[in-house]
């Protein structure tokens, strides 16, 4: 498996930030040479399927009933990449997908470092539950609960579901999904935040796996090259403490629902 990434070529500056495995489709995107697709496509199938049975070995619960998401092949050295800054990989946030919205579901990640000489280097800080009272107030989680509950918000919305069943390519996000979203590029763009958070520093060594709650824990990636990543999207009703769900937080802050 190891022998078929490390030849896989990607653009450091794609539009694409990692390679990405669909299983459901068994398709890979973001490679630069499509005659190495099939080599990659054996290999993500592979990781996806021992990832997949790994977790759910580890977490039958959980595994019920979530929703396999993508994987992915980290292919580029993170120290020095040359990225946007709300593509950065080395400032410090907390996972949402804009294609994507999970509905207050959450977000669990499994890593494996496939480098067989190189660690990659992680940084955490402190909880969603410690972040959010005062960083999630600062970065706007009223405006955000008071659109949901708008006329205009509504009719947005309504729109937007319509027009989806209709065929058009278009999202329908729950305030939940459109502020963690800006929670993301917010904590990025953040320079106090950045500069002034406790820092957890990790050093993962060659063939480890570790798997991460990716909404919950703020975390960055400093360096490291070949890492591949399996997703999926565990229902926040099935969690062993639904209350400790970042959807969960937020509503307790903002005193209303924001996942509907
Ligand atoms: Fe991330």
């Amino acid at each position: 498996m190891r022998t078929a990434l490390t030849g896989a070529t990607q653009d450091a500056r794609s539009f694409h930030k990692n390679i990405a495995y669909k299983p459901a489709l068994d398709r890979v995107s973001g490679l630069v040479d499509r005659a190495e697709a099939g080599k990659v496509r054996i290999a993500m199938r592979e990781y996806s399927r021992c990832a997949l049975s790994f977790m759910g070995r580890i977490l039958p619960e959980y595994a019920r009933a979530w929703k396999v998401d993508y994987a992915s092949f980290r292919s580029i050295e993170e120290r020095g990449r040359d990225l946007p800054l709300l593509k950065r990989n080395d400032l410090l946030h907390v996972d949402a997908f804009p294609t994507r919205p999970v509905f207050g579901d959450m977000i669990l990640r499994c890593f494996t470092n496939v480098n067989p000489e190189q660690s990659r280097e992680w940084l955490t800080s402190d909880p969603f539950g410690e972040l959010a009272p005062r960083e999630a107030i600062r970065a706007g989680l009223a405006r955000y609960a008071e659109a949901s509950d708008s006329a205009v918000g509504k009719l947005r919305r309504g729109m937007t579901r319509t027009l989806q069943r209709a065929g058009v390519p278009l999202v329908d996000r729950s305030p939940y999904d459109a502020f963690m979203l800006h929670f993301h590029d917010w904590l990025k763009g953040n320079r106090e935040y950045q500069g002034n958070c406790t820092k957890y520093r990790f050093d993962l060594p060659p063939g480890s796996t570790w798997l991460v709650f990716t909404d919950v824990v703020p975390h960055a990636v400093l360096g490291g090259r070949l890492a591949l990543e399996q997703t999926v999207i565990v229902s926040r009703a099935s969690l062993a403490n639904p209350a400790n769900a970042p959807a969960s937080i937020l509503e307790r802050l903002a005193g209303r629902t924001l996942t509907a």
